[in-house]
């Protein structure tokens, strides 16, 4: 069968790379791809990111189903216009994308069905806002309404802090429509995980837990980024934890879309900061929901798959995910992203990636912000690779990621050097292992 995965980041790259080696799957394409997936083989990319363009290519080429990658298309409404066209595709409607598009929209769920998150206010007056702020006190947390593509969120440690993002959110309008009204919630304080499930409307299935590092710098500093990389498993979400979560934060979730007429099918992604304490009794509270899985936490989620994952969305589609099981490697899977010079502010395109340490089994680089110039690999977006390894040990994972992405080089290249420190025994960042200069 031919199936079509929309998107052109790392998530995609790795969905599709997936995808393409079942038996079952004879090509995977890829609207509009990038310079990894049009390199790949049995993966093709596709010119299209019009929705009505997409319809017409998924009928002509009789695509069994499609599998959107990011949010904004879902936000959109494009599983609504694929299912309205008779077509099958993995994606919540655009009602249910607002639980990522609206954070205010996130909230209030969370609120009127007891899932547990951070306290928050919402507001479109900036006097109000600052008024909220100034009674608060901080470390307090401004958030950006909309999509912001992980831009829209402020971590004030000072209130000069948090009254300057009021006034860029409110006052200047520099995230626009999305900025219009901000949502300004109490700070948490611990360890954040990814916890992705998938949704049929009815019954949820799983994935392997996952962490991401959305610092620029080692030591978990600098700006916010979209994920300068990730692993998994989380080793923080234990057994008991995982059961804590199906029962507090997923299976709520799910039934409360259900009650309010907005049955949830696709991937959910729980954002989750984990207070300290033991299992039973340490807090925990969601930070975000999105509607989508995550980037770059797919690349190293895909990597542990050794089932037919088709066949696992198939039966989602088909809204039979109870009857779907996923058989993980039990090896853990580490990937770090190499990002373009000055990524993330305003991230340089148009290096030529000179080396690029070449796939084997254990290690896959993903491309996300490369294309293909007639020959020659450039980069053309902020994120640009993500090079995933597997492991016996997570360890040996981030040495194996490591090793590659000392083979591989593009001018500017940054990335950092302590993939997966939180979950090493040590907590010692990696060393020896930084890209050569040439
Ligand atoms: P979000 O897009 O809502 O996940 O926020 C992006 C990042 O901001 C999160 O991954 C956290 O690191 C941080 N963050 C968001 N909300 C809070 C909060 N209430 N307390 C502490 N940190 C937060
Ligand atoms: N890596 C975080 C996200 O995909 O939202």
């Amino acid at each position: 069968m031919k199936l079509l995965v929309i998107g052109s980041g790392g998530r995609e790259h790795a969905l599709a790379w997936r995808l393409a080696r079942s038996p079952r799957v004879q090509r995977v394409y890829v609207a509009p791809g990038n310079g990894g997936t049009a390199r790949a083989s049995q993966i093709q990319n596709v010119a299209l990111s019009d929705t009505a363009d997409l319809i017409e290519f998924a009928k002509k080429e009789k695509i069994a189903y499609t599998v959107v990658g990011p949010e904004a298309p879902l936000a959109a409404g494009i599983v609504d216009a694929f299912q309205s066209a008779g077509l099958k595709i993995f994606g919540p409607l655009r009602e249910a994308a607002q639980l990522e598009s609206s954070k205010d929209y996130a909230k209030a769920f969370m609120v009127r069905h007891g899932i547990p998150t951070a306290a928050y206010a919402t507001f479109t007056d900036a006097q109000a806002a600052h008024q909220y702020i100034d009674e608060q006190g901080a470390p307090i947390v401004i958030k950006a309404d909309g999509l912001a593509a992980g831009k829209g969120v402020v971590v004030a440690a000072t209130l000069e802090e948090a009254h300057a993002a009021i006034d860029d959110m409110l006052g200047e309008g520099s995230f626009g429509e999305a900025g219009a009204r901000v949502v300004i919630e109490e700070f948490l304080d611990g360890e954040e995980a990814s916890f992705i499930v998938m949704c049929d409307g009815n019954n949820v299935l799983p994935l392997a837990t996952s962490q991401d590092h959305k610092r620029l710098l080692d030591g978990d500093k600098g700006p916010n980024t979209g994920g300068m990389g990730a692993y998994s498993p989380a080793p923080v979400i234990s057994p008991a934890l995982h059961n804590r979560i199906m029962r507090e934060v997923i299976n709520p979730t799910i039934a409360g879309m259900a009650r309010d007429g907005v049955p949830y099918t696709g991937f959910l992604y729980a954002g989750l900061m984990i207070g300290p304490g033991s299992d039973s009794t340490r807090t925990l509270k969601v930070l975000e929901f999105n509607c989508r899985m995550g980037d770059p936490e797919t690349q190293p989620i895909v990597m542990r798959i050794k089932s037919d994952f088709s066949e696992t969305l198939e039966l989602a589609i088909a809204g039979r995910l109870d009857e779907a099981e996923i058989e993980w490697d039990r090896r853990p899977a580490l990937g770090v992203v190499l990002a373009a010079a000055n990524y993330p502010a305003t991230p340089r395109t148009g290096d030529p990636i000179t080396r690029l340490a070449p796939d084997t089994d254990d290690c896959v680089i993903f491309h996300a912000g490369t294309r293909l110039d007639g020959d020659t690999l450039k980069t053309s977006g902020g994120r640009v690779l993500c090079v995933t390894a597997l492991g016996d040990s997570l360890k040996l994972a981030q040495a194996a990621a490591y090793d590659a992405v000392a083979r591989t080089h593009f001018d500017g290249v940054q990335c950092r050097r302590d993939i997966g420190w939180r979950a090493l025994p040590q907590n010692a960042p990696s060393s020896g292992n930084e890209p050569r200069k040439t």
